[in-house]
């Protein structure tokens, strides 16, 4: 939010792009984007990330995951990646926590359990309403956790790329 308005001045009074500072340049290195492969975004270690350009147009990956998250995780984790009663906040974790054992603990699922709470992480290995976009999911907690993507619906994004519409096919298996 502090970093998304300037910017959005600045794109108004015609000063060009490459002077603002994009987001990536302040962003930590597991955020910051290294390489775009087909409309997908990533780190130098070759970790998912987020891309939002200057005119608040976030990827595709990003956008979807927010549809994504609201569809499978909110009921649990609360609006936004903010925190539920049931279950704490994710947009933290994506950024802190490292990437593979996000996979992990979303595959597999993880319980604590003690005398005076029950603390359950359902396994979603099996889900591919979840499995087939847990990149997209990914990223978009990381775009909240940063603050770089502000609450609601993203208004802009990045057209699907033809290999992201076959990935997600052979995913699913359609
Ligand atoms: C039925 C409720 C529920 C749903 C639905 C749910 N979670 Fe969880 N999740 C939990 C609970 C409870 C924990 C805390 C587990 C613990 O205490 O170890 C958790 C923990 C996590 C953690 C670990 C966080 C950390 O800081 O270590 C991640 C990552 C996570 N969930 C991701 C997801 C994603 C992504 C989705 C949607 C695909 C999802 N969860 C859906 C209940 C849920």
């Amino acid at each position: 939010m502090i970093r998304a308005l300037p910017l959005a001045i600045l794109a108004v009074s015609g000063i060009p792009a490459a002077t603002a500072v994009a987001q990536t340049d302040t962003a930590p290195d597991n955020v910051a984007v290294g390489y775009e492969e087909d409309g997908r975004y990533y780190t130098e270690d070759g970790v998912p990330t987020y891309n939002i350009a200057e005119d608040g147009t976030v990827d595709w990956l990003t956008y979807s995951g927010f549809r994504r998250y609201h569809s499978e995780c909110h009921v649990c984790h609360g609006p936004e990646g903010e925190g539920g009663s049931y279950a704490p906040a994710l947009k933290g974790p994506a950024v802190t926590m490292d990437y593979y054992d996000f996979v992990d603990v979303v595959t597999n699922g993880r319980e604590r359990v003690s005398a005076s709470q029950q603390s359950v992480m359902p396994a979603f290995g099996t889900n591919p309403n979840v499995m087939c976009y847990l990149d997209d999911i990914y990223t978009y907690l990381k775009a909240r956790g940063t603050g770089a993507l502000p609450r609601g619906r993203p208004p802009k994004k990045e057209d699907k790329s033809d290999a992201i519409r076959e990935a997600e096919n052979a995913c699913l298996g359609t």
